[in-house]
């Protein structure tokens, strides 16, 4: 095929008005990361030195091989919740490589609140957990913490996708035969004593490293003993009387030596499945995206200029391209993996529905991962629309979406408002990996029309009591907090604190995230493809 063609002009005025507000975004978003990654105070750092213990981000340095990617996870989840200054919800995660081999990596910093988990804490745990099952990566925890916060702990206490939780899925994940490598470089108290616990293989810092049930103001205040941390759950304790640990290191770096020993000495994974050839770079360059990302919603976006800047050779085999054109399917390769690409050109036709479970059923069949681009208003609404059958060519996507057992990936690069994120496969529709770009807004509905909507709903009711409508003025006082709050919870940093997403991510850095994704995608075997029937023309 001939590579895509671009109309894009980066001289334009309009592509630099573009780039200039891209740019902005970008700046926000690398300040943010800095300071979640840098700004903790001074005393939490004396403590720690004082202790002779490496901070979390020294400990991740010295763990992840030297010049190989980390693909962070979470980096931004919980900033502005709590009492503020939560960062990453109290642990770095991600997927790094150790020993050659790609694993999740979770290492909690004490210098937050003493590395107690939040609740936004655990959501981020259960998460990583999943990252680790979905993809059959070994999971190695760098533990530090408190437990559960406990001013919040009925947050993070007894619900099923709450604290314990955690612990069931490590139970699970040594069934499937996932390896779990804990370090001990601080305190585990409470439940934080089950992750070593739970685990296949434990290192324990000697002074340092506490494993306990009950920590010691906890004894004291249950029984009145008296006792040390080192004297309750110390190395001399588990390495020697109880045997919860399996390898005693002298301080933080010997114990992340001796994990990375543990973990250069597995198995080696699964060989991969996914078709892949030789990467090449797009024809058009990543960087010109800053320019092309539009300033508003309301600006048109051509999903294939994206694609041009993210697939191999900008070579992309578009499929049913005249049928649905609001929904632009096709092939291409991304880092060299086979994908097949589901990209929003406006709003979702019955054509456009009806196209996309034809292509999927197509990925499927072909054991082709799916990457979904969102930029979608929602589902076309109207008299006609519902009686040409909207409502159930919307139910064969959101089911062939919800189905498809193919590694499936998910990018909010625009909008994503109403049952359009379901359809292009949301978080609740499983996606291994799901990024947003900082332009993003995310809603049931549009602020003016959910505004609109509610103007509507106590207009009626003011009807039926023989009342008149609301005057401007009335109407404003529904609509300003209406369009207020949906600027600050559609946005995309509310949406990563929140843990929608797996992160914001750069334009221009989109195709190497997405590279890093696939990667860990094909370290799982092939979950294979059943069914009973043919591909139905759509
Ligand atoms: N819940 C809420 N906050 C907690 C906490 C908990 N379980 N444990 C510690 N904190 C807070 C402290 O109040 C302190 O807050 P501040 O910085 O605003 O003053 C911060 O975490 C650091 O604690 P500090 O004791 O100063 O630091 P440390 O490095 O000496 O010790 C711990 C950290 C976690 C080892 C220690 O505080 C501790 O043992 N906590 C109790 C653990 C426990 O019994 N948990 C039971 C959970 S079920």
């Amino acid at each position: 095929m001939p590579p895509l063609p671009s109309a894009h002009d980066p001289a334009s005025p309009e592509a630099q008005a573009r780039a200039a507000h891209t740019a902005t975004l970008v700046a926000r978003l690398r300040d943010d990361l800095r300071a979640a990654r840098d700004d903790r105070s001074a005393k939490a750092l004396a403590r720690h030195r004082e202790q002779g213990k490496l901070t979390a981000v020294e400990r991740l340095d010295r763990l992840l091989d030297p010049g190989t990617p980390f693909l962070e996870v979470g980096a931004l989840a919980a900033q502005g919740l709590y009492e503020g200054g939560v960062h990453k919800a109290g642990t770095f995660a991600g997927i790094g490589v150790i020993a050659g081999r790609e694993c999740v990596v979770s290492s909690n910093d004490a210098m937050v609140k003493g590395g107690t988990i939040y609740p936004m804490g655990v959501k981020k745990a259960l998460r990583m957990q999943a990252i680790a099952m979905e993809n059959r990566l070994p999971f190695v925890s760098l533990v530090d913490s408190g437990g559960a916060y406990l001013p919040l702990q009925s947050e993070v206490f007894p619900d099923i996708d709450d604290g314990g939780r955690i612990f069931y899925n490590q139970a699970l994940m040594s069934k499937l035969g996932i390896p779990q490598v804990t370090a001990v470089m601080g305190l585990c108290t409470a439940g934080a004593a089950y992750i070593p616990a739970m685990s296949d293989e434990v290192v324990q810092v000697r002074g340092t490293g506490a494993i306990f049930l009950g920590g010691p103001p906890l004894v004291k205040a249950a029984t009145g003993e008296e006792v040390s941390a080192a004297e309750l759950g110390g190395t001399e304790v588990h390495a020697v009387c109880s045997g919860v640990t399996d390898h005693v290191a002298r301080d933080d770096a010997e114990a992340i030596r001796i994990v990375r020993e543990i973990v250069g000495r597995l198995p080696a994974p699964a060989r991969g499945w996914i078709d892949r050839v030789a990467s090449e770079p797009p024809l058009h360059d990543p960087a010109e995206l800053d320019g092309i990302v539009p300033e508003s919603l309301a600006q048109a976006l051509d999903p294939r200029e994206l694609i041009a800047r993210l697939v191999d050779g900008s070579d992309f085999l578009e499929f049913k391209a005249l049928y649905g054109p609001t929904l632009v399917c096709g092939t291409a390769r991304v880092h060299g993996y086979q994908v097949g690409i589901l990209a929003n050109h406006g709003v979702l036709f019955s054509e456009c529905a009806q196209k996309a479970t034809q292509f999927i059923q197509l990925c499927e069949k072909r054991r082709t991962p799916l990457l979904f681009l969102q930029n979608v208003p929602g589902f076309i609404i109207g008299r006609d629309y519902e009686r040409a059958g909207i409502t159930k060519h919307g139910h064969q996507m959101v089911n062939a979406v919800a189905t498809a057992t193919v590694p499936k990936l998910t990018v909010i690069v625009g909008g994503s408002f109403g049952a359009g994120n379901y359809a292009m496969c949301g978080r609740a529709y499983g996606p291994r990996f799901l990024w947003v770009w900082p332009n993003a807004k995310i809603g049931v509905m549009g602020a003016e029309q959910a505004a609109g909507v509610l103007i509507s709903v106590a207009n009626g009711q003011r009807e039926r009591l023989g009342m008149g409508p609301m005057s401007v003025e009335e109407e404003e006082m529904i609509r300003v907090p209406v369009v207020e709050n949906q600027a600050r919870e559609g946005s995309a940093w509310y949406s990563t604190a929140n843990l929608w997403d797996d992160g914001i991510i750069e334009p221009a850095r989109t195709r190497d995230v997405l590279g890093l994704c696939l990667a860990a995608c094909d370290r799982a075997p092939d979950p294979g493809f059943a069914s009973a029937f043919g591909t139905f023309r759509m």
